[in-house]
């Protein structure tokens, strides 16, 4: 059954005490509500261990931004899905734009990583999208279909515990939404993608995130289309206040 999925991306933000306070804050608004989608939290390493024994994480999803591309050993100021799995967090935001042009991350660091993932039982969130050259180029499609492709090694048990997130580079962090159109018109051909591959009824249970400069004001007519079954947020993840609005626009 495909999900909705609200996740929000701390990305590098926050002490150990702020993300303390701010998970036990949105843990605090979620008590007695009936929410029509999961909700997840991306935060930094250091904080895992301590969010999720302090808030319910039946209600609230705790996810690392990253984990490294081996299983154990030397790899100095690495960590392991193992290790992230370890702390009570069940996910992971793997491939995000920013890791992969500002660390360099490419189908070769990033296809051990969600095996990785996959092995130590964290649902990868796997981070897909065009810069804007390549939108203005009329590149999405192909941008979209290679990433696509750095999943395609796996068995289709192993693709249905993936979530998508489509994230166009030129709407992060920049206050330039997608429209939902645009939105919905490539979420529908990542899962074309998907059905080529795995089949109709695989591509239907995916869950596929959009990401970038999501917030109150456009999350409802994001995911009131058919294709989009949530949200990746960075900024927006901040504040209870921004983010309690987004999580309740189902
Ligand atoms: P943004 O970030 O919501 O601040 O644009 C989204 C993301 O990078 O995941």
């Amino acid at each position: 059954m495909r999900k909705n999925i609200i996740a929000g991306n701390w990305k590098m933000n926050t002490s150990l005490s702020e993300g303390l306070s701010l998970a036990k804050g949105l843990n605090e608004a979620l008590k007695g509500k009936t929410l029509k989608c999961d909700v997840v939290i991306g935060a930094p390493f250091t904080h895992l261990a301590s969010i999720a024994a302090s808030i319910d994480t039946n209600k609230i999803g705790v996810a690392a931004q990253n984990c490294a591309n081996k299983a154990q050993g030397a790899f100095t100021g690495e960590v392991s899905a193992a290790m992230i799995a370890s702390t009570g967090a069940r996910y992971v935001i793997l491939g995000h734009s920013e890791r992969r042009q500002l660390y360099h991350e490419t189908s070769e660091t990033l296809k051990p990583k969600v095996r990785l993932a996959l092995e130590n039982g964290l649902t990868p969130i796997f981070c897909i999208g065009e810069v804007l050259s390549e939108r203005e180029n009329g590149m999405h499609f192909q941008v979209v279909d290679k990433q696509m492709e750095d999943l395609f090694d796996l068995s289709s048990e192993d693709f249905g515990k993936i979530v998508i997130a489509y994230e166009p580079v030129w709407a992060i962090g920049t206050g330039k939404t997608a429209t939902a159109e645009q939105a919905q018109e490539i979420h529908a051909h990542i899962r074309r993608v998907i059905a080529h591959k795995y089949g109709p009824e695989r591509a239907n249970d995916c869950t596929i995130l959009y990401g970038g400069s999501m917030n109150a004001e456009n999350a409802k007519d994001l995911v009131a289309k058919p294709d989009v079954d949530g949200g990746l947020i960075g900024g927006a993840s901040l504040s209870v206040e921004k983010f309690l609005p987004i999580i309740e626009a189902f």
